[in-house]
């Protein structure tokens, strides 16, 4: 297959970072990595490995190195860039602000320089839907107004957004696309790849398996009080393998260059279905046969009631949708989990 053009994927040994260098692959790109490791591990590029059969160029390097970022600019002839790299644990944030100021800010500056210096035609930046707090009307789509941030994290995302508007408005030579992701899970459907953060996981399913598989005690339901109909929160369960398809949408959509392309955009990527932290533990349980510990507990502050997607946007521009059922992502996610237990 003849290269589409080569790919600098930041954050690429992470959770999403990873399943997105293998729909790269699969899409007909090239791919390099560049990641420090502050939240995934070097054995990642041999599960990449076994699933595409052949490993991914990796360069161990922080975005806020500008020196060592810029040489493998120099080095390679990169087409776009997809920017995952990003400290993203929300309680984390609010402890050490600066940290996440630094790191989520100052990478991605130093990229969009190299960018411009290098001339690459394209970003696609890892958004949240954590800039649209609770929205008023659900499904949210994207022209609803982005409201004050609860955390230094939600902060982070808000500003990286306005700048690389900012830059773009400027008038400079790279077309921009935004994902705001709703909440990813699973895991690769080949149980090569999965998520695996350092410490305690940030994501429900991950701490869901990890309680299932005994690492960790039982699981906390936070908040059984909200206005939804079996009272638990409500959240927009994006499969990885799904999320990860649309950055390749995103970069057809620019790279394809037509002349109505507007040289930024933004997408809501998600299902466009709700579904409750009650709901999930029972669809889980159904497609595994496992049963999960779990404990109701008083709400946890920060977190808002209910947040779905409107995906039409993706859906019809990107011609990008979410197609794996719940079940089966769960049962990936599982799959995955098990795995790590047999190293
Ligand atoms: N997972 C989610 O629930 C979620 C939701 C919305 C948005 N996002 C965003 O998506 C992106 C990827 O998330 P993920 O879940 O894959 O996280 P992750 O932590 O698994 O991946 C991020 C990767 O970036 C690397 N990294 C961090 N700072 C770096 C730096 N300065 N230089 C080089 N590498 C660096 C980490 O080592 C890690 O491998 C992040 O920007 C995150 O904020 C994630």
């Amino acid at each position: 297959m003849v290269s589409k053009g080569t790919i600098l994927v930041t954050g690429g040994a992470g959770y999403i970072g990873s399943h997105t260098v293998v729909e790269l692959h699969n899409a007909g790109y090239k791919t390099l990595i560049v990641d420090n490791l502050s939240n995934s591990r070097i054995e990642v590029l041999d599960g990449i490995e076994k699933i595409i059969g052949e490993r991914p160029l990796f360069f161990q390097i922080d975005c806020n190195d500008k020196q060592a970022l810029a040489k493998v600019f120099e080095e390679n002839d990169i087409t776009a860039t997809i920017h995952f790299a990003a400290s993203k644990a929300v309680g984390e944030s609010v402890e050490k602000p600066l940290l996440y100021y630094k790191n989520n800010i100052g990478s991605l500056i130093n990229l969009l320089e190299c960018m411009t210096v290098y001339q690459t035609k394209a970003i696609v930046f890892s958004s949240s839907c954590t800039v649209y707090g609770q929205p008023e009307h659900l499904p949210v789509n994207e022209s609803a107004p982005i409201l004050p941030a609860v955390s230094p994290y939600g902060c982070t995302k808000q500003v990286n957004e306005n700048i690389i508007r900012d830059a773009i408005n400027s008038g400079v030579n790279y077309k921009a696309t935004l994902l705001r992701y709703f909440n990813p899970i699973g895991a690769h459907p080949s149980g090569f790849i999965g998520e695996e953060p350092n410490g305690v996981p940030q994501n429900l399913i991950t701490f869901l398996t990890q309680t299932v598989a005994g690492i960790r005690k039982e699981l906390s339901v936070f908040g059984t009080d909200y206005n939804t109909p079996d009272g638990s929160c409500i959240r927009d369960y994006i499969d990885v393998v799904d999320l990860a398809k649309a950055h390749i949408a995103a970069l057809d959509y620019m790279l394809e260059d037509k002349e109505d392309t507007p040289n930024i955009d933004v997408f809501n990527i998600g299902t466009g279905v709700g579904l409750s932290v009650l709901e999930l533990i029972k669809y889980f349980e159904q497609a595994t046969g496992e049963k999960i510990p779990h404990k109701y507990v008083d709400r946890r502050a920060g977190d808002i009631e209910a947040v779905w997607a409107d995906a039409h946007k993706a859906n019809t521009i990107l011609q990008w949708k979410a197609l794996t059922p719940i079940e089966e992502t769960l049962r990936n996610a599982w799959q995955w989990q098990c795995n790590i237990a047999k190293r």
